[in-house]
């Protein structure tokens, strides 16, 4: 059946040689064909079948047995031929009279073939662009050519030093003409990245099936071989001769990493014949969860690809009331200290309820990557098998700590201690925030760390430095500077000592404590001194209040509704919201009051109430720090007006959450007016609209909120970071009856 041209009326390029009607050249020439980008397509191959085929099948529109002949006026010739072919034709095509004509290939490795064409082109070596579309299948022949093959995938061009621009962009309008995601390389580069993705891969998995068929008893082999057999060989069904010919060319790269592999190897199987379960589990765990970031890489590709943009929206309907009982998930605050501790511990420490946000996360994925093997989270479960205060080894790259500022400001505490360098590096909205804070008392203990700009991140931590402890006036109230020189002071010589200008959450000197750490507090002075040993423990999360802030506020402002929030965390130095909405007249109280793990847990209800407006105390402020912005929802809904002053934190926070909130509030309606360290509010109707969340989680999850007086739906924009502390608030915000969810999911 031959395939009616369609697509662009004016063709990109007069005539294309597609040499080699395989899969690959095949389905090259197919899908140029079909869309009509080339005058003619002429197709060579040594197989008369093969010729004949592609015509039949409107693969291409003549064909040629004759190199010579077929390549008379091409504008382009693709060599799609077996790598070990490779040489042959480009030395046919030297001998040839090309004039201007492009030559590209789509060989599986780039070095041999450059270097043979180097050798045999000499001068027209400009008009050569080396290329590889990662495209294959276990499919093959001309039969199986698909016009669409090459649709979404990824294709390298490795141009060299001495490539015509001219013939570049025409390889590359080419192949995007297809579907393809173009990307450029170095030669050594890409078969370097083949060597370890691909070609490493198929070695092991023929390896394996050859070695398993070896064996005497290999049918009950085969005939028991369950998935994972079938999963980990399903490669070992390509085409033999492309693979030995892929081995033969790509020797040394292909060498360098089954070397390094080799070598992993030897110790896994020391691990196995010694019984190192430790090591076992770190290479597990490890290689599990590499495998679900891979994973995520690419899923948030396509998602990237269907939206056209990153900008994960959600779209809230006006009104609704609340009911029920949920139990939000676990602690941001704790569930970082109880891998920073858990890991500096000596022995096994089993935490439960832990947040599994991003936040959370990325210091799990920090400690993964200084040696500590942690397995889990898996339903708030996690297991920490300590390293002891110096155990820490050596990252090999920079740790990211994605949007997460506790995670960076705590760990440049204990980084600036250890034996080896560290670079802290995180997200977009992280890359802004202050890091001067912790890097200047740091430094008066003896750390070296370098910041970008302005006291940005990256961090540079500079390891093997003796740290003194010293006493610490801090000048901003914050948790996380608190913590980073405590944490520090683990190290120190003698003693460390900070004094709080106003309490602040008090969760880190409670767990050193609760690992058996010594930890003096008198008044607002918190003392460690080194010396000491953390051992392993077990940790309860309680539920997070910062994230039950969102529903205290919904149940508070959407009239009928009834809610109780279990388990949450009520330590005394993070209940401001509690008190916050007390006074403006919140129906809230606190049932089941008990202490687990060190700190106070209680059942909460809500009501909904009159809310009116209030001028927030001063002293209340670090104590609802995460909370304002669902707050000012509040403040919206009450009667009369709201004033908070001596919050100017709020502006350094994932993003500057007071211009941001009234950037919003504006937008709904609501009269708001923001001041250097604070906002005033105007209670009143709340229309709909347009909103930016500017990344920032709790911007988005408030004007959630915010939609339930709201008359109109509201738009978010830009909410993907929920996902760092709250990745179930859709869910849960569905099963109490706030009507929000992804644009177009509803
Ligand atoms: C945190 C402390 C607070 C808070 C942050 C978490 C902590 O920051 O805003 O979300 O876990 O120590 P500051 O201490 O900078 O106010």
């Amino acid at each position: 059946m031959v395939t009616e041209r369609q697509g662009s009326p004016k063709p990109l390029i007069g005539r294309l040689v597609v040499v080699g009607l395989g899969l690959i050249g095949g389905s090259f020439a197919r899908g140029l064909r079909e869309r009509g980008v080339c005058r003619e397509v002429v197709g060579v191959d040594l197989d008369a079948e093969s010729r004949r085929l592609a015509v039949q099948l409107g693969v291409v529109d003549r064909s040629e047995a004759d190199l010579a002949s077929a390549c008379v006026g091409a504008e382009v010739i693709m060599l799609a031929v077996p790598l070990l072919a490779m040489e042959r034709v480009l030395g046919q095509l030297a001998a040839l009279d090309l004039q201007d004509a492009i030559l590209t290939d789509a060989g599986s490795a780039k070095g041999s073939i450059v270097r043979v064409a180097r050798a045999v082109l000499g001068e027209r070596i400009r008009h050569f662009v080396p290329g590889h579309p990662i495209a294959g299948s276990e499919q093959s022949g001309v039969e199986a050519a698909n016009a669409s093959l090459y649709r979404r995938h990824k294709v390298i061009l490795t141009p060299l030093a001495e490539t015509d621009a001219g013939a570049l962009a025409t390889v590359d309008r080419l192949w995007q003409a297809l579907g393809a995601d173009v990307e450029h390389m170095a030669v050594e580069h890409h078969d370097e990245v083949l060597a370890a993705t691909s070609h490493l891969p198929h070695l092991l998995a023929f390896g394996l099936v050859d070695s398993l068929a070896h064996q005497s008893d290999n049918l009950d082999i085969f005939r028991y071989a369950a998935g994972g057999f079938r999963d980990f060989t399903r490669i070992a069904g390509s085409d033999p001769v492309m693979w030995h010919d892929i081995f033969l060319a790509n020797r040394e790269a292909v060498l360098r990493i089954l070397d390094r592999f080799q070598g992993d190897l030897d110790q896994l199987r020391r691990a196995v014949a010694g019984g190192d379960g430790h090591h076992l589990l770190g290479v597990f765990t490890r290689a599990r969860v590499a495998r679900e970031h891979f994973s995520k890489i690419l899923a948030r590709r396509a998602y990237v690809d269907a939206m056209h943009s990153n900008d994960l929206i959600f779209l809230a309907q006006p009104g609704g009331s609340l009911s029920g009982r949920i139990r939000v998930p676990g602690d941001k605050s704790i569930s970082h200290r109880s891998i920073m501790l858990g890991s500096l511990a000596e022995g096994v420490t089993e935490v439960e309820g832990f947040l599994e946000g991003e936040d959370a996360l990325a210091t799990i994925q920090a400690f993964r990557d200084m040696g500590v093997v942690i397995e889990g989270p898996h339903h708030g479960r996690v297991t920490v098998h300590g390293v002891g205060l110096h155990g820490l080894k050596a990252p090999v790259g920079p740790l990211y700590m994605g949007n997460s500022g506790t995670s960076m400001r705590l760990l440049s505490g204990l980084l600036a201690a250890q034996p080896f360098d560290t670079v802290l590096t995180g997200d977009a909205s992280l890359s802004k925030r202050p890091m001067n804070r912790v890097a200047k008392p740091l430094r008066e203990m003896g750390a070296v760390i370098e910041t970008g700009p302005e006291g940005r991140p990256p961090l540079n931590i500079k390891g093997g430095q003796a740290l003194t402890g010293m006493h610490y006036e801090m000048p901003m109230a914050s948790a996380q500077v608190k913590s980073c020189l405590l944490l520090a002071g683990l190290y120190a010589a003698g003693q460390t000592s900070v004094t709080e200008p106003a309490p602040t959450r008090d969760h880190t000197e409670r767990m050193l404590q609760g690992f058996g750490y010594p930890v003096q507090v008198e008044g607002a002075t918190a003392t460690v001194e080194s010396g000491h040993r953390l051992s392993a423990t077990r940790i309860e999360v309680p539920a997070d209040i910062s994230s039950a802030a969102f529903f205290l506020v919904a149940a508070s402002i959407a009239e009928g509704s009834e809610l109780v929030l279990e388990h949450v965390g009520i330590n005394p130095t993070r209940t401001g919201v509690i008190d916050i909405l007390k006074l403006m007249g919140g129906d809230i109280s606190l049932e089941n009051q008990r202490v687990v793990g060190g700190e106070p847990v209680a059942d909460i209800r809500v009501r909904s109430a009159k809310l009116k407006g209030i001028e927030i105390p001063e002293t209340l402020v670090p104590l609802a720090i995460d909370e304002f912005p669902v707050l000012f929802v509040a403040a919206a809904c009450a009667e009369g007006r709201t004033v908070l002053r001596g919050a100017e934190e709020l502006r350094v926070k994932e993003s500057d959450r007071i211009q941001v909130m009234a950037d919003g509030l504006i937008a709904c309606g609501v009269k708001a007016e923001p001041t250097p360290d604070g906002i005033i509010i105007d209670g009143g109707p709340i229309g709909g609209g347009e909103v930016w969340a500017h990344g920032d989680h709790r911007i988005a999850m408030s004007f959630s909120i915010a939609s339930l007086r709201a008359s109109a739906p509201i738009r978010i924009h830009d909410c993907a970071n929920v996902a760092t502390s709250f990745p179930n608030f859709l869910d849960l915000c569905a099963q109490v009856g706030v009507r929000v969810a992804r644009e177009g999911q509803a």
